[in-house]
């Protein structure tokens, strides 16, 4: 009988335990995988999170992928930012020989004090908040006057490294404030949300800009992604995201040509309305014709220039991706590319081969880059670089080719 009893309380004991275990211990269970909140909305109803957000699960992809210029391509304006200098003498530049530029750091805030020349008499002072560029080449700035979008007169040019007057702006006066739209942003963001439609549309949710072109630029908003596997750690295969090797050539294509087409003609759709695996033809179109290549600039065109290549038009596979790895910076690594032309231009592929001897490709480092992707200038883009100077950027083509003078 004493021992039926023991039983029980030990039955109940349990009974007990599970019960505690189930409602009292599970909130901190939940707590784990509670929902991510998301950084801003897209308006097509997924969230963005944010690169972080995935360096739980994707880590290695995250740490190349902030090396990336894409990740660097904007950021809230800070000293770690901003690549120009701040320090006497480099943080001065002269726009002609009645008004100059000085940079300056007041309250940890960075500043672009404009005054007139000889006595330094103080015209106007405006923060910098925003950076556009990672740098590579250069960058413009942009500043917030209530929810709206400015760029800054000064832009940084990275080979002077100098300050220089930005591009298209007037070098005889100080121009008026040239606001910042929808377009602009679209290509060097993930996301931006205008508040206002037919007017002012450089007005925009503060709180809702992504910075950089981040992971979910070319992976579509991941809110649902990250919360699948946040809640279902043990499930290996992927939920709520694109797969890239699930589209087409022609929407893998698109991915990149959303930015890297030059400036294409828009149709009734808004900006960052496209995401990966829409149809990009259906947003935009080009604003050049298969016949005028001369149209082309190397700068912000390179899938105009790729799609006229041979190597391109006689391949059934060639995308971007089959040079870029684009979660990492692959800036300047030559013979890494030069692998990939030789994958197809080798004797057992049987592609054509280089027609100039061995000897001589070997005065160009055995470079194939150097000799049929060379850097050319910019029509477009030119920078002042001392008074009534234009320097054109140098790009390198996308129109791999034979080209006589390298
Ligand atoms: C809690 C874990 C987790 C987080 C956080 C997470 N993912 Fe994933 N993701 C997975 C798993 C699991 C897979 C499937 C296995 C694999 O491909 O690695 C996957 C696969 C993917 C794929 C490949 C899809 C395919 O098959 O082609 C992409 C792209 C991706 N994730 C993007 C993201 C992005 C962008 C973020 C951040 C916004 C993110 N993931 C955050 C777990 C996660
Ligand atoms: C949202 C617009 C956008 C999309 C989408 C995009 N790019 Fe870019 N890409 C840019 C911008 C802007 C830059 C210049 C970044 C900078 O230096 O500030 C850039 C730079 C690059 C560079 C030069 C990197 C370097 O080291 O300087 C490569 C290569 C590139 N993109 C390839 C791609 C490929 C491949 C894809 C598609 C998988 C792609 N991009 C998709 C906007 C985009
Ligand atoms: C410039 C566009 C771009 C950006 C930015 C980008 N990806 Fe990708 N990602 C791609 C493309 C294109 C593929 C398909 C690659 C291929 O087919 O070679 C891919 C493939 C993947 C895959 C599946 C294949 C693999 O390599 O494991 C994962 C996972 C992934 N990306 C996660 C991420 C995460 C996480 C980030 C940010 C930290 C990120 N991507 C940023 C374009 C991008
Ligand atoms: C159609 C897409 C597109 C638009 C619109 C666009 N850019 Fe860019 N921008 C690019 C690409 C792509 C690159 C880099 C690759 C190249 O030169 O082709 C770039 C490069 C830059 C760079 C040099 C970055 C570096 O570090 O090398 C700056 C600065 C810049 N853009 C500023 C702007 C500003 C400011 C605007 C708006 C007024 C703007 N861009 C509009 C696509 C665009
Ligand atoms: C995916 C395969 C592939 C890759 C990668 C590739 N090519 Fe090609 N390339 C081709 C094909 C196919 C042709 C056309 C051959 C023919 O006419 O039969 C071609 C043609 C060419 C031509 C002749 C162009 C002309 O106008 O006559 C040159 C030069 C060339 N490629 C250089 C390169 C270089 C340099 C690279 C690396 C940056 C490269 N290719 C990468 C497939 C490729
Ligand atoms: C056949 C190989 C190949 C293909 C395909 C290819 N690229 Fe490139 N790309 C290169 C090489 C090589 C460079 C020069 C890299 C360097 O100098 O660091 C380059 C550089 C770039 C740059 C930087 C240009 C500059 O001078 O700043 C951008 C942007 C870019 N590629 C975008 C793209 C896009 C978008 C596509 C697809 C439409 C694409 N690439 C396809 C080989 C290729
Ligand atoms: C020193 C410059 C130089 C270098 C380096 C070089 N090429 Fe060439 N290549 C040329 C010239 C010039 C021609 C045209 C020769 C002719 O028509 O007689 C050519 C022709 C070609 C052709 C077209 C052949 C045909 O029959 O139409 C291909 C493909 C090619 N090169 C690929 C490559 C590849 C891949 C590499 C790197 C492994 C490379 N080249 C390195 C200068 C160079």
């Amino acid at each position: 009988m004493k021992k039926q009893v023991q039983v029980w309380i030990f039955i109940l004991l349990l009974v007990m335990c599970f019960l505690v275990f189930k409602f009292l211990l599970k909130p901190s269970f939940t707590d784990t995988y509670s929902p991510i909140e998301p950084i801003a909305m897209h308006s097509k109803g997924n969230g963005f999170v944010g690169s972080k957000a995935c360096a739980a699960c994707h880590l290695d992809i995250y740490k190349t992928h902030i090396e990336t210029a894409h990740f660097k391509s904007s950021a809230s304006a800070n000293i770690k930012t901003v690549k120009g200098s701040f320090k006497a003498p480099e943080n001065v530049f002269d726009l002609n020989d009645s008004i100059g530029f000085r940079m300056n750091i007041k309250k940890g805030a960075l500043y672009q004090d404009i005054f007139l020349k000889p006595n330094n008499t103080p015209v106007s002072s405006s923060r910098f908040d925003v950076v556009i560029g990672s740098g590579t080449k250069g960058q413009s700035y942009l500043k917030w006057r209530d929810s709206s979008l400015y760029q800054l007169q000064v832009s940084y040019f990275t080979p002077n490294n100098s300050w220089v007057n930005s591009p298209g702006y007037p070098s005889d006066k100080l121009a008026s404030d040239r606001p910042i739209f929808e377009r602009c942003l679209e290509c060097h963001l993930t996301y931006a949300k205008s508040t206002k439609r037919f007017y002012k549309r450089n007005s925009y949710k503060k709180t809702q800009m992504v910075y950089g072109i981040d992971c979910e630029r070319c992976h579509g908003p991941a809110l649902n992604h990250v919360n699948f596997h946040r809640k279902n750690p043990k499930d290996t295969v992927a939920m709520h995201i694109v797969k890239h090797s699930s589209l087409t050539r022609q929407q893998n294509l698109d991915a990149c040509a959303l930015c890297h087409s030059g400036l294409r003609m828009r149709g009734n759709k808004s900006p960052f309305s496209f995401v990966v695996g829409d149809t990009l033809n259906q947003f935009s179109t080009p604003d050049y014709t298969e016949e005028d290549l001369d149209k082309l600039d190397v700068h912000g065109n390179q899938y105009g220039l790729l799609s006229a290549s041979e190597c391109f038009k006689k391949s059934d596979v060639m995308d971007c991706t089959t040079c870029h790895n684009p979660h990492e910076n692959q800036r300047d690594n030559h013979m890494s590319f030069n692998k990939k032309c030789q994958s197809c231009h080798n004797k057992k592929e049987a592609h054509v081969v280089c027609r100039v001897p061995e000897e001589v490709q070997k005065t160009s480092n055995n470079n194939c880059i150097h000799c049929h992707m060379p850097l050319v200038s910019s029509k477009v883009m030119k920078i002042e670089t001392a008074i009534d100077t234009l320097k054109p950027v140098q790009v390198r083509t996308h129109l791999i080719g034979v080209y006589t003078s390298q």
